[in-house]
């Protein structure tokens, strides 16, 4: 398992609880998920050097967390070593790591998204932004860990926030090409979906608090909890036949197959579902209020994944619902700080000692002592019949 955050170590807990058993090693991990394989050291932008531990360690299978070791080619590097990997190639993670690509695949194949245009220009760029009609979003094309949307105000900050972009260097490559869109209303649905390269098998749809505090107040995040289930399965599954069927047929016609999860950030308009965006892998946090729920056996169902073929091993949900409350450092997400002591997480480790978990983030251990490391530090996670309850708890 490669990764090291709260999405790693929920993966890493499923995973730990599949029948088969069988020896997890996490890479590079966290002093959460040692308590549950063998955590090994590897830097997550050297795919070469993930691909070697992996054959040194004869992994059956590789199952990548971030999208980072995946638009880098981590699931390529494995196939041409022979070894089963879940996750998507770089061509069909390019999903994530390119929005250009992504928008130009929906536009061609008719899925619902906003209207957009792509610039590589910033004079043409801000032109658009103040010719177009408002609102407006400005976002990175390329890999930007949450940072590359900016919902501007007004036309004055739409074109500040493309002039620190193209011009000022801000966030570097991934944004040379930019991708300015229709600004959408609605409630937003995180929809995820194993994918075996030809079929999918949804997840319970997960909804992510985005913004800093409660009642919708403060910056955009990463994520600072989730939950799940945030709409019926029938809806699920009528939002994935507009959006996410389409992508895996054409994504196999080209010869790119995409294996791994796809994940479809949607906003519900009063026109009908639209993609947001597309990731290559579970969202963070969603995936740990989604895996609270799963039921079935998560090695298993990877590995038909990665060998083609999903119908072997199907995944299967408990009822109820989960959700996960996220405990972030101070200055998050602006100046996060790390270095605080945390004490008292033992018993809550496994659910033994509470109705919740606590899944590590972004933790380590510093003489025997466990501190955070800033940003995002623990995932709480806890399941109810109702979500109040999994909410309470949590
Ligand atoms: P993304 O990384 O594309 O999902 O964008 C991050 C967040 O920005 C989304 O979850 C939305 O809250 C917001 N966002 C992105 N694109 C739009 C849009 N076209 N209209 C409204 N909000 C958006
Ligand atoms: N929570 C949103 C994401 O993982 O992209």
């Amino acid at each position: 398992l490669i990764g090291s955050g709260g999405r790693e170590h929920a993966i890493a807990e499923a995973l730990s609880r599949s029948p088969a058993g069988g020896e997890l090693v996490i890479a590079p991990g966290n002093p959460g998920t040692a308590a549950l394989g063998r955590n090994v050291p590897v830097s997550l932008a050297d795919v070469a050097a993930i691909a070697a531990l992996a054959e040194a360690e004869a992994a059956d299978l590789v199952v990548v967390g971030p999208e980072a070791p995946l638009a880098l080619g981590l699931a390529d590097e494995l196939a041409a070593r022979g070894i089963a990997c879940f996750g998507p190639s770089r061509a069909a993670a390019a999903l994530e790591s390119s929005k250009a690509f992504a928008k130009a695949t929906m536009a061609s194949l008719g899925v619902p998204t906003a209207d957009y245009r792509v610039c590589t220009d910033f004079d043409e760029a801000a032109a658009f932004v103040r010719a177009a009609p408002w609102p407006r979003v400005v976002k990175a094309s390329g890999l930007a860990s949450g940072k590359g949307v900016v919902l501007p105000d007004s036309a004055d900050e739409a074109v500040g926030a493309l002039h620190a972009m193209m011009r000022g260097g801000r966030l570097g490559d991934a944004a040379r090409e930019v991708v300015v869109e229709e600004r959408l209303e609605g409630e937003e649905l995180s929809l995820m979906a194993f994918c075996d390269g030809s079929r999918l098998a949804l997840m319970p749809g997960a909804r992510d608090h985005k913004r800093l505090l409660d009642g919708d107040r403060g910056p955009n995040t990463g994520g600072m909890g989730a939950y799940a289930p945030a709409c019926t399965t029938e809806l699920a599954a009528e939002y994935a036949r507009l959006t996410m069927e389409p992508l895996v047929d054409s994504m196999r016609a080209r010869g790119t197959p995409f294996v791994g999860v796809l994940y479809a950030g949607l906003i519900v308009t009063p026109s009908g579902p639209k993609v947001l965006e597309y990731n290559c892998r579970f969202g963070d946090p969603e995936a740990q209020a989604v895996l609270a729920l799963f039921a079935g056996d998560l090695a298993a169902t990877m590995a038909a994944c990665a060998a083609g073929d999903l119908r072997k091993a199907p995944p299967s949900w408990k009822t109820g619902a989960a959700a996960c409350v996220v405990m972030a450092g101070d200055g998050y997400p602006e100046r996060p700080v790390g270095g605080a002591v945390l004490s008292g997480l033992e018993p809550l480790a496994d659910g033994r000692a509470s109705v919740a978990r606590v899944l590590h983030a972004n933790t380590r251990l510093e003489g025997g002592r466990l501190v955070s490391g800033g940003g995002r530090v623990l995932s709480v996670v806890a399941a109810g019949d109702k979500l109040p309850e999994a909410v309470a708890a949590a």
